[in-house]
């Protein structure tokens, strides 16, 4: 199995970024580029985005695997941060590999597994980037995912990391997802400190989901950033990076 590829920065105890679909490791950029001074930022790219190779990326368990052989190489337990995508392997890991993880901020994410209809809709844009390769998801996932009145560059971002996805990526990475467990039921034993954040626009993975996502973690903690859709990251990193800076004083 090859590594992750992992994009480091910064120094002091370790901060693990895990990016959603369908993008990589620059979704983090504007917001490790504050936290150098605070954590050693290690923002990773899952199996066949960014620098990544495809190798081992079969379902969201195996995803876990590989980033927690990353983690364990360190030597240290992490703080992490995963974003969506980011968050499903995430709750993953929480399952298999508890030891690794310092703490968990989930950011627009759930630990719900799809509906049928949410899992015929992946099946259906699996076979369309088999049909036309990754643009179509480009232009839908730019359009979809930040809130309405998002900066254009915000879009612009979004669609040039999809764009650099190979098909090949894209399409495991919906069918990784599309066959991933419900996950509701560890929420409950999860016992290292959580925050819970999400955009107030986000569409996919509303502020109700998320609020009762953060009431089923014991003494979790919930930050709704407003104006945001679904990539606060890119949306509003500072207050994204104040929201980390408060959370890891107070979890430390
Ligand atoms: C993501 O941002 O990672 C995706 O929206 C997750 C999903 O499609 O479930």
């Amino acid at each position: 199995m090859q590594p992750l590829f992992s994009h480091s920065s910064g120094a002091g105890p370790l901060a693990v970024f895990v990016h959603g679909f369908p993008m990589d490791h620059r979704l983090w950029d504007q917001v490790v580029a504050h936290l150098g001074g605070l954590k050693r930022c290690l923002a990773v790219d899952l199996p066949g985005f960014g620098a990544s190779s495809m190798d081992g990326a079969d379902s969201i368990d195996e995803t876990a695997d590989r980033l927690a052989a990353v983690i364990a190489s360190l030597d240290e337990p992490a703080d992490i941060v995963g974003l969506s995508m980011g968050g499903y392997v995430q709750l993953a890991l929480v399952e298999r590999h508890p030891e690794l993880i310092r703490s968990l901020v989930l950011m627009d994410t759930r630990s719900e597994s799809d509906s049928d209809e949410g899992r015929a809709g992946r099946h259906a844009l699996i076979d369309r980037v088999g049909e036309s390769g990754v643009e179509p998801v480009a232009d839908s996932m730019a359009e979809a995912l930040p809130a309405a009145d998002a900066a254009p560059w915000v879009r612009r971002k979004i669609r040039q990391m999809a764009r650099d996805s190979s098909p090949a990526a894209v399409q495991a990475a919906l069918r990784a997802m599309a066959e991933r467990p419900d996950r509701t039921g560890i929420l409950g034993s999860i016992a290292v400190p959580t925050l819970v954040v999400v955009g107030s626009e986000d569409a996919l993975t509303p502020p109700d989901g998320a609020r009762r996502m953060a009431d089923a973690i014991p003494g979790s903690r919930f930050v709704q950033i407003d104006g945001a859709g679904h990539v606060p990251p890119l949306e509003r990193p500072s207050e994204v990076v104040g929201a980390l800076r408060d959370f890891w004083t107070v979890s430390a």
